[in-house]
């Protein structure tokens, strides 16, 4: 697929997950190059939310930019309706691995606090088991030595993503080589290591909705 071909395709899948908003609601917000065109195209067909929750700079200096409201967790007084976000993998049972932004930390956070949360990808993003994407996962820097004993020990390898630190100030490592068969035990399993702030996993909360652009149109996948 070429790249122009990609971004058609994110911009399709963007305007069909601008349909989703509601007007006047508070938004949870992802990060990425789709989520980018989502904002884009929110503003384009002029739906005014009351506010937005972002998940990371990036995505508050173009909601921002673009006249959005932009507010913390704190002044929330309920679960946001809804959280729209990208994914670098998505499976059958709309588990992801998400985090190739960087993001992944606030994306669970800002996830956590909605009650429906729609994947926007392209048909490349679809695979049947994840894993082929390397995995992020956020550390404390001081903790990278046991942090990768461990992932060696599931049979991974991290490799330090380089010059890169995350909103928060953490490195990440990129786990290539994890066959992930069973998304949730393995984000169990992560999570339960000392050191490790997030991992990219998002299985114990999937999505609720996929919204999957390919040249053939935009399908929505539920849960199965
Ligand atoms: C950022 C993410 C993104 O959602 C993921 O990397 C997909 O990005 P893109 O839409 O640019 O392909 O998890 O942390």
């Amino acid at each position: 697929m070429t790249i122009p071909d990609q971004q058609a395709l994110k911009i399709a899948v963007a305007k069909a997950a601008v349909a989703e908003v509601r007007e006047g609601t508070i938004l949870g917000v992802g990060t990425g190059s789709t989520v980018d065109c989502f904002i884009d195209e929110l503003a384009r067909a002029g739906v005014r939310l009351a506010a937005a929750v972002s998940s990371s700079r990036r995505t508050s200096t173009r909601l921002e930019s673009l006249g959005v409201r932009v507010i913390g967790l704190e002044a929330l007084k309920e679960p946001m309706d809804l959280y729209i976000d990208g994914a670098d993998e998505i499976d059958a049972r709309l588990c992801m691995i998400k985090g190739g932004g960087g993001a992944l930390t606030q994306e669970k956070i800002v996830a956590s606090a909605a009650r429906r949360f729609i994947c926007i990808v392209d048909a490349s993003k679809r695979v049947e088991i994840l894993g082929r994407f390397p995995l992020p996962c956020e550390v404390i820097a001081s903790a990278i030595t046991p942090v990768s004993w461990a992932i060696r020990a599931l049979g991974g390898e991290p490799v330090l993503r380089s010059g890169v630190l995350t909103d928060n100030g953490h490195p990440i490592l990129d786990v290539r080589g994890l066959q992930i068969e069973d998304p949730e035990a393995m984000e169990r399993t992560l999570n339960q290591i000392p050191g490790i702030v997030t991992n990219g996993i998002f299985a114990l909360r999937r999505a609720d909705l996929a919204l999957v652009a390919s040249p053939a149109g935009v399908v929505r996948l539920q849960h199965n």
